[in-house]
């Protein structure tokens, strides 16, 4: 995405600052420096300025012309428009794939909640007068890995709703010293470009206790604006709706969490969903995995979330062509080249001799079967610990809804819950 000309033009700030602070310290040669690297970013934005100018002037000539021209649909406005910072190049949509809820695992009340949320209020319209309104705010939290993510991109696909994303690596990278000003356009944005999704990943990170001594200014503007944008968007008429997700939602500020109407615990995959994980996460890959051996790998994988069964999945799908990609040599039978053990056998041939005879397409690639998962199984450990499931558990029996089917994984005693302050 090209930078917007006006983020450009701020940016030049930097050197020219720095080359006024170097002249005031009586330092010609860094004033020299920096005021070059300025005229530099400038020279940069002359071209486009120049442009903008000459199209609008004459947009300008046009107009006073023939004043009821209006906003046909000339090649001159579509000019016009592609020059301004509105246009797609400075805009805050996130392009994603296709996507459907059902390929998920489990989660099946959440996903009622996001269908509830997202897709009834627009199919169904009628129903949602008098005080039946849709939800405007969802919080999704639980361990890490377990499909928040996924979860937030996947409705806003299945909706065809468009999605916008505010991260901490946004605000540190991206939008750098102007954060607040970028979220309240990305609001705005969606507003106008509803029915949207505004997606706010890993909101414990922006989102603190407010007021704290170490607390930073930009953050604590950051999180007024969000506060700010929130309440405008659960007040507003637009259909915007605000899904955010969190590994430690009991960091979030007081008066965050309380701007979720709803706020939904994401757990472990229980049995049947890690089932159908390990379903799709094999999804066409040539295998011998039947439903026999979905269970087998289910039940052996409590307490994983759902990327530890992805990672597990990506590991057995490579065991499954190391022995091919590693044999010595290969015997043709019927169309394809297979690995060959017996060294008596006439006409083999070695990898390095099907690559030269261009015969490489012609390897036959290996099924995946349950030994090849049972092969790296060692390697493979679930990552969330009992302790981080504890508060979690804890945040949700006083804040949260559950997904109605319950997760099989360890879940902590009660007695050793540890407290969360509101
Ligand atoms: N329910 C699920 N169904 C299918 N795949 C899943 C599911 N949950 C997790 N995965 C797999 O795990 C990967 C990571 O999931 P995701 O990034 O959504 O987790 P997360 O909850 O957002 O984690 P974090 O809290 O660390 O950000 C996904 O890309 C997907 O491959
Ligand atoms: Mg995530």
């Amino acid at each position: 995405m090209t930078t917007p000309l006006t983020k450009r033009l701020d940016d030049t700030k930097v050197p020219l600052n720095k080359a006024i602070d170097a002249e005031r310290k009586g330092d010609d040669a860094g004033a020299l420096k920096h005021y070059k690297e300025a005229l530099e970013q400038y020279s940069c934005c002359i071209e486009e300025l120049k442009k903008k100018f000459q199209l609008y002037s004459e947009r300008v000539k046009v107009i006073e012309k023939n004043p009821n021209l209006g906003s046909s649909k000339t090649d001159m406005v579509q000019a016009v428009f592609s020059l301004t910072d509105s246009s797609p190049e400075s805009s805050h949509v996130v392009k994603l794939s296709d996507g459907n809820l059902n390929s998920l695992g489990g989660l099946e009340y959440c996903k009622q909640v996001l269908r509830e949320a997202a897709i009834w209020p627009i199919e169904y319209r009628h129903f949602f007068t008098g005080n039946r309104k849709p939800w405007r705010a969802v919080l999704l939290f639980g361990p890490p890995g377990s499909g928040k993510t996924l979860l937030a991109e996947t409705i806003a696909a299945e909706a065809k709703f468009n999605f916008f994303s505010i991260s901490p690596s946004d605000i540190v990278c991206k939008w750098m010293g102007e954060s607040e000003q970028h979220v309240k356009d990305l609001f705005q944005e969606a507003r106008e470009k509803a029915p949207s999704i505004i997606f706010i990943d890993e909101i414990d990170s922006l989102c603190g206790p407010r007021g704290e001594n170490n607390e930073h200014e930009p953050s604590r503007r950051i999180k007024s604006e969000l506060l700010v944008q929130m309440q405008g968007v659960c007040n507003g008429a637009e259909h915007v709706l605000i899904l955010a997700a969190t590994n430690t939602p009991y960091d979030l500020d007081k008066a965050i969490r309380r701007r979720f109407d709803m706020r939904i615990y994401i757990p472990l995959p229980n049995d049947e969903a890690r089932k159908h994980i390990f379903k799709v996460q094999i999804g066409e890959t040539p295998n011998m995995i039947g439903e026999e051996e979905l269970k087998f790998l289910a039940n052996d994988t409590e307490g994983f979330s759902g990327s530890d069964i992805s990672y597990y999945v990506k590991d057995a799908l490579y065991q499954s062509i190391r022995p091919t990609l590693r044999a010595d040599s290969f015997i043709k039978t019927g169309k394809e080249w297979v690995p060959c053990q017996d060294a008596g056998v006439r006409h083999k041939k070695s990898l390095q001799e099907l690559k030269k005879d261009k015969q490489i397409s012609e390897i036959q690639v290996p099924k995946i079967k349950l030994a090849h998962f049972k092969e790296v199984r060692e390697r493979h450990k679930p990552t969330v610990n009992e302790a981080d499931l504890e508060l979690l558990v804890k945040f949700k029996e006083e804040f949260g809804v559950e997904d109605e089917e319950p997760s099989d994984a360890p879940r902590p005693a009660k007695g050793k819950m540890k407290t969360v302050s509101k």
